[in-house]
């Protein structure tokens, strides 16, 4: 268990909903709950807020959970960081969600594209119509009036580097409780980590199965042998890792068996934990944070 904004306690093991298919990301997110995941973080830019919610109440309600047991996040999109839109879409998302409060809400890129209705606004050549009529740190003050509002209880980035997280946290009133970035052992980003202990902000990982890409951390010999070791799988000994050095993460399974493998996690022994430390492969494997162009998005 996490605790952001030293009060609001969030649970390490969160269960992501980026699922391209509707009846998938309905069976999923049911899959989750009855694993015994609490933490679920969701996007506008997903287009299944909808289908999320559904499994959501009809999940609580059956397994006798209480919303404030459960922690949910969902993200600003690009096309929505002109201050006079963010509230407007924060109420959307929660309308969608079924929900009255959000835990978390994040402004999913730094990226501000052309406002409107297209989520991946393009000109004629193909290229991302980007819009320079707005900044993070307005952006950023619209997000603090959400809190102040009540019904959002916590704010923060994703996919935001050191180098402009610095001075968004230096000007904020209300500082990021938590930053979502790509971070599995071939991409540690230690030094963004450090600030966030430093600071007592959550690291909160995605991809820390590397997104099941192959090959990837999920074949990397050093966790194969770790795992043959220690008697878990693969993903087991990557969740666990992540945990350990101090971070929350987010993972997808689409299965029940799945979800419930990586909700089963221990801590490593000493020495595994410090073999995966010393691997020397970096990767990234999502791009999304040099543009603001997912290179994961649901396909409906
Ligand atoms: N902020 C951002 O820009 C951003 C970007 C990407 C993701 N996210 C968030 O992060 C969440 C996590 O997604 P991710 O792709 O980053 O997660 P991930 O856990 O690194 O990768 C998920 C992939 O790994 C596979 N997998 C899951 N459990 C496995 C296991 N036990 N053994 C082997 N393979 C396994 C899944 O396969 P199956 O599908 O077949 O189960 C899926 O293809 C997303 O849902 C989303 O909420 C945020």
């Amino acid at each position: 268990m996490k605790t952001i904004n030293k009060t609001i306690p969030m649970p390490a093991l969160g269960f992501g909903t980026l699922i391209p298919d509707a009846a998938v990301t309905i069976s999923a997110t049911r899959d989750a709950l009855e694993a015994g995941f609490r933490h679920f973080d969701c996007a506008e830019r997903y287009r299944n807020e909808s289908e999320v919610g559904e499994a959501l109440q009809a999940g609580l309600a059956d397994l006798g959970i209480a919303r404030e047991e459960i922690f949910v996040t969902t993200k600003l999109w690009n096309t929505n960081h002109r201050p006079e839109r963010v509230e407007p879409a924060f109420g959307e998302s929660l309308k969608r969600l079924r929900l009255n409060y959000l835990d978390l809400y994040l402004i999913h890129t730094p990226f501000a594209f052309q406002p409107g209705d297209e989520q991946d606004p393009r000109d004629q050549n193909g290229n991302v119509i980007y819009d320079s009529g707005v900044n993070l740190p307005d952006t950023w003050k619209a997000m603090e009036h959400l809190v102040d509002g009540g019904k959002c209880r916590a704010i923060g980035l994703a996919d935001i580097t050191l180098d402009k997280l610095l001075p968004i946290y230096a000007s904020a009133r209300i500082k990021p409780a938590v930053i979502q970035v790509e971070a599995h052992p071939y991409l540690p980003e230690t030094e963004l980590l450090e600030f966030c202990k430093e600071k007592g902000i959550v690291f909160l990982a995605f991809a820390p199965l590397g997104h099941g890409i192959k090959p990837g951390p999920l074949e990397d010999p050093v966790i194969l042998s770790i795992a043959a070791r220690v008697g878990k799988t693969p993903a087991q000994v990557l969740l666990a890792w992540a945990v350990q050095r101090g971070t929350a993460l987010l993972t997808t399974a689409k299965s029940a068996a799945r979800a419930r493998e990586n909700f089963d996690i221990s801590p490593l022994p000493e020495d595994a934990f410090n073999e995966i430390n010393r691997i020397q492969t970096r990767q990234r494997f999502n791009q999304v944070v040099n543009t603001g162009v997912p290179g994961f998005i649901p396909k409906r």
